[in-house]
């Protein structure tokens, strides 16, 4: 049975956890659904680990629309998450556009980068049956505005801030979360506080889900940040070593606490 929004929503209110890891292309996108994986990120990341850009910026909605076809021919039912690049929220005309492009491509979910003043993009594209992932916390789209990739949401403002963002997001109907780097008592927090499954990375074990770069599950970044764990060190085999990762996020082992803010 394929995966969709509704087994995540499931397995929410069921308390059991899910995996998601990002692919780029149809060969991983097999091995890591046919690895029981249940969702897959096509990640505005491509931009670090396939193009070795310093960031995402550069990344167009033309790439992740190559990729999103590519991870979509390979899949053998896990759900396709597509990242909307730099700029794409900038106005609901250009939100759309891109949900348009990346959907018509293969994807299942569209994945915006932002706060609740994507409340109303939120309920349009819902209308228009378009689940969406709301990335919340470090959006790595912002990295100049943050000025570097910074723990979000560490004094009692801007966390009272997120978790506000994210009860409004979840009321206008945001189908999932991505919690990046924000504190673990502040995401588990926000995970108890709305229906939508919430998936965490450098979050917190309580989050519904957790997602990591294919790259650096698989030890090939030489820097890896702090929530950031080597499968291959144990299992030195790709396809074992995201099997090792599925594991470790159902049974709770992942992340442990030096993975967490
Ligand atoms: O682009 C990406 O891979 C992401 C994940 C890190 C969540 O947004």
């Amino acid at each position: 049975m394929p995966v969709t929004i509704r087994t995540l929503k499931k397995r929410k209110q069921e308390g059991a956890k899910f995996s998601v890891l990002t692919a780029y292309d149809a060969t991983f996108s097999r091995l890591i659904s046919e690895a029981g994986v249940e969702a897959m990120l096509i990640g505005d990341s491509l931009g670090n680990v396939i193009q070795g850009q310093p960031s995402t910026v550069p990344v167009t909605l033309a790439q992740m629309v190559y990729h999103t076809e590519c991870v979509a021919r390979g899949n053998q039912g896990s759900l396709v998450i597509a990242d909307v690049p730099f700029m794409g929220a900038a106005t609901l005309e250009r939100i759309l556009e891109a949900a348009t492009a990346l959907m018509q491509a293969g994807a299942n979910v569209i994945k915006l980068e932002g706060g609740a003043w994507l409340c109303e993009a939120v309920t349009v594209l819902a209308r228009n049956g378009i689940p969406v992932c709301v990335h919340m916390g470090l959006t790595p789209q912002s990295v100049n505005a943050f000025g570097g990739y910074l723990v979000q949401g560490k004094d009692d403002t801007s966390a009272k801030a997120l978790l506000d963002d994210a009860i409004a997001l979840d009321r206008a109907g945001t189908a999932l979360f991505v919690l990046e780097c924000v504190p673990r008592g502040l995401s588990g927090e926000i995970t108890a506080a709305v229906a939508a499954p919430v998936i965490g990375i450098g979050a917190a074990p309580e989050c519904d889900g957790q997602v990591l770069v294919l790259h650096d599950m698989l030890g090939l970044n030489p820097r890896p940040a702090r929530f950031v764990k080597d499968f291959m060190a144990d299992t030195g085999d790709i396809g074992a070593a995201i099997q090792a990762y599925d594991r470790a996020v159902k049974d709770g082992s992942f992340p442990a606490e030096q993975h967490c803010f």
